[in-house]
């Protein structure tokens, strides 16, 4: 008999995620390490394996410097972990910008070497002819607008957008252009719930929202935001859990134990066998 993770479950994939579009909303949530996706993928529908990567295990300042072969080794993990969610993987800064080839070179690599269904890439002017190109050839992509996290150094700090309205129209036509190249769902980060609300009408994949409202065809955070590992989080984001505090406390308690010899105790030790 098989044990319960040597079932086979079906994986879902980049057809199942798109036909979401306007029904239950969609469940996702990044994640970076394989015992964190086992537990997520019980509950998600989709695990990113997110540039905030960078930030979140590797003290990064921003998602710059991040590099293909952490996002590799991070989807490998993930892969590992989570065995019914569809598992996307960034294409980080500086691995697609330059064109297509380039783009297609760097994403079969990602699809080859950690078995992901999809890369996700920020959706700027030049994006969606590189999005186009790779779906043509097989290669399912989710696209990123709105706030884009990638593009810090030239707007300056992490800011929301679509604040004045040409920046409005312009956010809406990138999103329309990065659905028609045939991305099969876009990420839409730090809009107001009006221009959200506005995208995800104009769509006809679904968008998954992170700082952008309740409008979206379905949700996305950083696990550890919503788990309550940093000690700062932004207004966006909902604290399900204080890890940071749960995990400062039993670390404490251990090294009280350690100081007064409570551990390890008697039950927690090795004995040779008393010889025959
Ligand atoms: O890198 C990331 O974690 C992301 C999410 C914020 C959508 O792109």
């Amino acid at each position: 008999m098989s044990s319960h993770r040597e079932e086979k479950v079906r994986r879902l994939a980049a057809p199942d995620i798109a036909a979401r579009k306007g029904g239950d909303p969609i469940v996702c949530l990044t994640a970076y390490t394989a015992p964190m996706a086992e537990i997520l993928d019980d509950h998600c529908d989709l695990l990113l394996v997110g540039d905030s990567v960078g930030m979140v295990m590797h003290g990064l300042p921003n998602t710059v410097g991040v590099t293909m072969e952490m996002m590799i080794l991070h989807g490998q993990a993930v892969m590992r972990g989570a065995r019914r969610a569809m598992v996307v993987i960034d294409m980080p800064f500086g691995s697609y910008e330059a064109g297509p080839e380039q783009a297609y070179a760097n994403a079969a690599r990602i699809m080859k070497e950690t078995g992901a269904q999809a890369v996700k890439v920020e959706s700027g002017p030049t994006v969606p002819e590189t999005i186009n190109y790779l779906v043509r050839r097989g290669i399912p992509v989710m696209g990123h607008i709105g706030l884009r996290p990638q593009a810090v150094l030239t707007d300056g700090a992490f800011k929301a957008k679509g604040k004045t309205d040409d920046e409005r129209l312009r956010i809406l036509a990138e999103a329309e252009a990065t659905a028609d190249a045939g991305a099969f769902s876009v990420v839409v980060e730090g809009v107001a719930e009006g221009l959200a609300r506005d995208i995800t009408e104009a769509l006809h994949v679904p968008t998954i929202g992170i700082g952008a409202s309740a409008a979206c065809d379905g949700q996305i955070l950083v696990v550890d935001d919503m788990l309550g590992l940093f000690d700062w989080t932004p207004k966006f984001v909902r604290r399900y859990a204080d890890l940071r505090g749960e995990i400062g406390r039993a670390v404490a308690a251990y090294r009280d134990d350690v100081r007064t010899r409570r551990f390890p105790a008697v039950s927690e030790t090795y004995f040779a066998k008393k010889p025959a």
